[in-house]
């Protein structure tokens, strides 16, 4: 009698249904675990299966299986039918094909690399509330990528301080004053201080520059707590809300959507902590999953790195992660995506940021166009002449790019932007 039924998960000549969701995984089997049965073992503990035959089944089973679909080397396809899955639960989700998964001695490694969500799944999800035009209508910037800065060092200054810098930040050119991840609401910078010290240097600035002025203030706590921050956002005349969302959770995530769109906030997403998983190329879940999990529960902009800054991720990784974001059809690309119909679910902002300064301005550009949040932050505040010249010389290089100048032509008649190179060059952090 046999003990496990695994291999009831594979069938090689099946062709997903189009309202099935599609995985791809990199898998390595466990010694003495064969690749059928460590695919047949993935799809069923990430659907309806257990370790061992049963005395009976109620047909439906059958109908909620997953489908191992195709093994080449190392990689997997899995079809899910799309009754596993509740209605626009995110959580659900990853419960079952980023679940237990992880954990099994069958496998030595194994790593979600993507899934393709079909408009049936899609249809449930209210994704962003403005997407990059709405983004761009609101602040009323077109043509060039939304810039900002977060004071530095990240954590450590007094909301007055912090409101200063930001006010500098804003009068050299930026449009957004940046939170970092692990400032919250502490002894020494209270969030709803920096939210009213904040608001008042943001009108001053507006006053004097003629420009929209806005922040990326970090509401990060328990869910409740974060709905009444995000209100006060709201109060105080500002637009965004900033959340570390992988470690506030996808549940946090949709409740603060909900919650953002009624009080017509975008959501800056900060992505700390996903190298946590994503790092390691074996083992765990990629970056573009990730990115593709927030654009759909409905953040407004995520961090996607840099490629040429000081934090990990390859030139190719980040252009699709961009994809993933900006497109409403993402294109399959090798074994990195899979094709994505976005139908109605607006697009999101990538964010560049970490170890930027402006001699990397056009690195960053050539990679991802102008459709773009670019973050300068140690880049600005470390300039020769300070955060306002810095701010300056960052715009300075954006201008130039975009005129097809390059940055030392640019320079002889931008003082602050000779000054920035002088003191970094072409310089690329570690
Ligand atoms: C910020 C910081 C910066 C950032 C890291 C993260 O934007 O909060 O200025 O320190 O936290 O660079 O990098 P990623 O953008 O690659 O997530
Ligand atoms: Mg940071």
């Amino acid at each position: 009698m046999a003990i496990d039924w695994y291999m009831d998960f594979v069938d090689t000549g099946y062709s997903p249904a189009r309202d099935e969701l599609i995985c791809l995984y990199y898998f390595e089997p466990a010694a003495g675990i064969g690749r059928e049965e460590a695919a047949g073992r993935i799809a069923s503990e990430s659907s309806t299966g257990t370790w061992t035959t049963l005395f009976s089944l109620p047909p439906r089973m059958k109908e909620l299986q997953a489908t191992v679909f195709e093994i080449e080397g190392n990689y997997v396809q899995i079809a899910y039918p799309l009754a596993l899955w509740e209605e626009g639960n995110a959580s659900q989700l990853l419960s079952g094909i980023a679940g237990n998964i992880f954990g099994m001695k069958a496998v030595k490694n194994l790593r979600l690399i993507d899934v393709t969500l079909p408009h049936a799944y899609l249809k449930h999800f209210r994704g962003p509330h403005f997407g990059m035009e709405g983004i761009r209508d609101m602040m009323k910037i077109h043509g060039r990528p939304l810039t900002g800065a977060v004071p530095k060092p990240k954590i450590g200054f007094s909301a007055d301080e912090h409101a200063e810098i930001g006010f500098e930040t804003w009068m050299g050119g930026f449009d957004f004053v940046k939170d970092d991840e692990n400032l919250t609401s502490t002894s020494f910078n209270r969030f709803e201080e920096r939210v009213r010290k904040l608001a008042k240097m943001r009108d001053k600035a507006e006053q004097l520059t003629g420009e929209h002025k806005s922040a990326f203030i970090n509401i990060t706590s328990d869910t409740v707590t974060m709905e009444k921050r995000a209100s006060m956002l709201a109060e105080y005349g500002w637009n965004y809300v900033m959340i570390d969302v992988v470690v506030a959770g996808t549940s946090a995530v949709s409740t603060l959507r909900d919650h953002c769109s009624d009080l017509g906030l975008a959501i800056h997403a900060h992505r700390a902590m996903h190298a946590a998983f994503d790092r390691n190329p074996k083992h765990g879940i990629s970056m573009q999953f990730l990115a593709k999990l927030m654009r759909l529960i409905g953040v407004s902009q995520i961090h996607t790195g840099t490629a040429v800054g000081k934090l990990t991720g390859t030139k190719k990784e980040v252009k699709l992660l961009g994809d993933v974001l900006r497109n409403s059809l993402t294109k399959a690309s090798g074994r990195i995506l899979l094709e994505q119909d976005w139908g109605s679910i607006k697009s999101a902002f990538p964010v560049s940021s970490g170890g930027l300064h402006p001699g990397l301005v056009p690195d960053v550009l050539d990679i991802y166009g102008t459709d773009l949040v670019l973050l300068v932050s140690g880049g600005i505040h470390g300039h020769p002449d300070g955060t306002r010249a810095g701010a300056k010389a960052t715009m300075q290089a954006i201008d130039a790019w975009m005129e097809g100048l390059s940055l030392q032509e640019k320079a002889l008649g931008s003082r602050e932007l000779a000054r920035a190179l002088e003191k970094w060059g072409y310089y690329k952090p570690k």
